[in-house]
Order: C-alpha cells, then structure tokens, then sequence
C-alpha cells in the first residue's frame, strides 16, 4: 500500500472540508480524486503532504506513518508552484533541487521528460501558462520520487496545453509511478487513472476503479436456456471483453460497437433464442456528471 487514510478530517471553523475520508492507494495506481469545487480535494493533498494539519484521523505513507521523512520519496505539485520570474528554467530547478536536498538531480531527463530542455535557459517570465506548468512536473521528477502528487494540472489551459499534460501523466503512469491527482474534470479522470475517489462536501461518495465504472465498456445481460452454448459463441468475439454468470445470466462486458442487436441476430444465426437480452448503462456516469454539473453553476 502507498497511502492510506482513515477517517481523515479538517475542519475550519464551522466548515467541516474534509469528513472522515477513507483512501486507499496503491502502487502503480494513478488515483483521481474527483470532485467539485470546494469539495476538499486541495485540503486532503495538504494534509497527507503535511502542509495542512489535519483535525482528526490518520494517514499512512508506504505503511510507514506520518513521518515527515516519507515525503522524499512523494514529488507534489499544489496549486501554484512557485518559481524565480527572472531566473530560467534551469536555474529554478537548481534552486528546487538545493532546497529539496536532491544528491543528483537528472535536469536534463526532467526537462526533456516535459518538453522544455530547449527552453532550459529562457526566464520563466517569459514561459506560457503551460510550459510552467510542466516545469512544474519537472520540479516534481527531480527526486525520481515513486510517487506523485498534482493537484488540477491543467487548470486555466487551453486544450493543446491540456493534452500535452495529459500525455506527460499518461508517460510517467508508463514508468510505474504511483500517482494521485485532484481535479474536478470527469473527463480528465477517465482519461488518465486508473482508479478514482469522488469527493462531495468533503465526504467521499463513491470509489472504484475507472474501467469498470466509467469507461466505453457496455454491459449487456443475456438470458437463455443454453447458457453454455451462447457463453460459447460470445467467447468468439473479440468484442466480447468479459463474460460471468450472475442470478442465472450471463454478464458480459462488450466492446460498444456490440449493439443488443446484433448479439441477438448472433445467436439466432446460431440457433439460440434468448430469453432476456438487457443493455445496462452505468448510471453512475450520469450521476457524476450531475454532481460535477452543479459545481459548473
Ligand atoms: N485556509 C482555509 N480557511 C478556511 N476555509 C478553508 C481553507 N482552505 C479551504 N477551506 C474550505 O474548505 C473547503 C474545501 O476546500 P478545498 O480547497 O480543499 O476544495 P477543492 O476541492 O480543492 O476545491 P477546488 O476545486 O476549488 O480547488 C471549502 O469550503 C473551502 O472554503
Ligand atoms: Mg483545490
């Protein structure tokens, strides 16, 4: 296990921002935690980095504790990284890499890991919103660290700079990093993690894993009387992704091209009528995108 919280909390004042959260992370994961504005994302990175202290619970870094020691080896980025106007990338980074006490910091992989060794020596004032955000990412790779932590990554960018960052996690997800990323962009989650946690009122709401919830994946249950024989012809379609028996069903999971009717026109060419044909939309998409409307208001 990378991280675990227990009914960890925050509360300010009156406001309770984070309730009682239970999360588990594990290694190689790259864990959303997705959820509307206001909803405690930013306090609960805050307090698992020790930068916020938290009210109640606990937390657990690699089954090790709090020990502040244990953030080494977690590289974050919070809301607005901070870096030197007038300095250049490089030379921001050889500030980060002293402060952070890293013994030998890899500048080059970082900064060509996020696209900006060319701009090595250009003044950050003059980078866009986007390159410093990856400039970021690189701050945050300096230690090669096992885990990483972004909170909004692609807050305020335009869409090229949002695929870019995308496909910079996408590329660390590649190396086996474990990550754990905030935002509220359901789209952002099922694009890069693999897991996800929704958080409302600082409570979590729901957590899974992001193929089985909200990926182009359809479910379709089939009912006849010879199960076996028609568990036998969908294994034979490479758009049939997953077949189980469940309350005297199968359940399969296909490939959205697999339409209802075509798996019943299937089985009718191969002499199987079937009894009970159902499509079974995960309605948890749309309730998501429901809570994650209300927050656009
Ligand atoms: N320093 C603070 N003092 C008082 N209240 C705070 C403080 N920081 C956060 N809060 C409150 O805690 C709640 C959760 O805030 P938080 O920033 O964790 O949400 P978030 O999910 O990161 O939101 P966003 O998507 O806007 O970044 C909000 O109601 C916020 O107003
Ligand atoms: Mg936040």
């Amino acid at each position: 296990m990378i991280l675990e919280t227990q009914g960890l909390t925050k509360r300010f004042g009156r406001i309770t921002a984070v309730d009682s959260l239970d999360l588990e992370v594990r290694q190689g994961q790259v864990y959303g935690l997705l959820g509307p504005n206001g909803s405690g994302k930013t306090t609960t990175l805050g307090m698992i980095l020790g930068v916020t202290n938290k009210t109640g619970g606990s937390y657990s870094w690699f089954e090790k504790g709090e020990d502040y020691r244990l953030r080494k080896q977690v590289g974050a980025i919070l809301e607005h990284p901070i870096f030197y106007p007038y300095l250049s990338a490089m030379q921001n980074l050889r500030i980060t890499a002293l402060i952070k006490e890293i013994e030998k910091p890899d500048y080059a992989h970082a900064l060509k890991m996020v696209g900006l060794y060319e701009r090595r020596n250009d003044r950050f004032s003059t980078y866009s919103l986007g390159m410093k955000q990856r400039l970021a990412i690189a701050s945050s790779m300096l230690s090669d660290p096992g885990v990483l932590i972004f909170d909004e990554p692609t807050n305020g960018l335009d869409p090229q700079g949002i695929a870019e960052i995308r496909n910079i996690i996408l590329e660390i997800r590649g190396m086996g990093k474990t990550i754990l990323l905030a935002s509220h962009l359901l789209d952002e989650v099922q694009k890069v993690c693999t897991h996800f946690a929704v958080l409302r009122n600082g409570k979590r709401i729901f957590a899974g894993e992001v193929d089985a919830v909200l990926n182009k994946k359809n479910r379709i249950e089939i009912g006849c009387a010879d199960l076996e024989k028609a568990k036998h012809i969908l294994s034979n379609d490479q758009r049939v992704l997953h077949i189980e028996h469940a309350n005297g069903y199968l359940v399969t999971e296909v490939d959205p091209l697999l339409t209802t009717q075509e798996i019943n026109r299937i089985m009718m060419d191969q002499g199987v009528i079937l009894s009970h044909l159902v499509f079974k939309r995960s309605n948890l998409e749309e309730q998501f995108l429901a809570i994650l409307k209300e927050s656009d208001d």
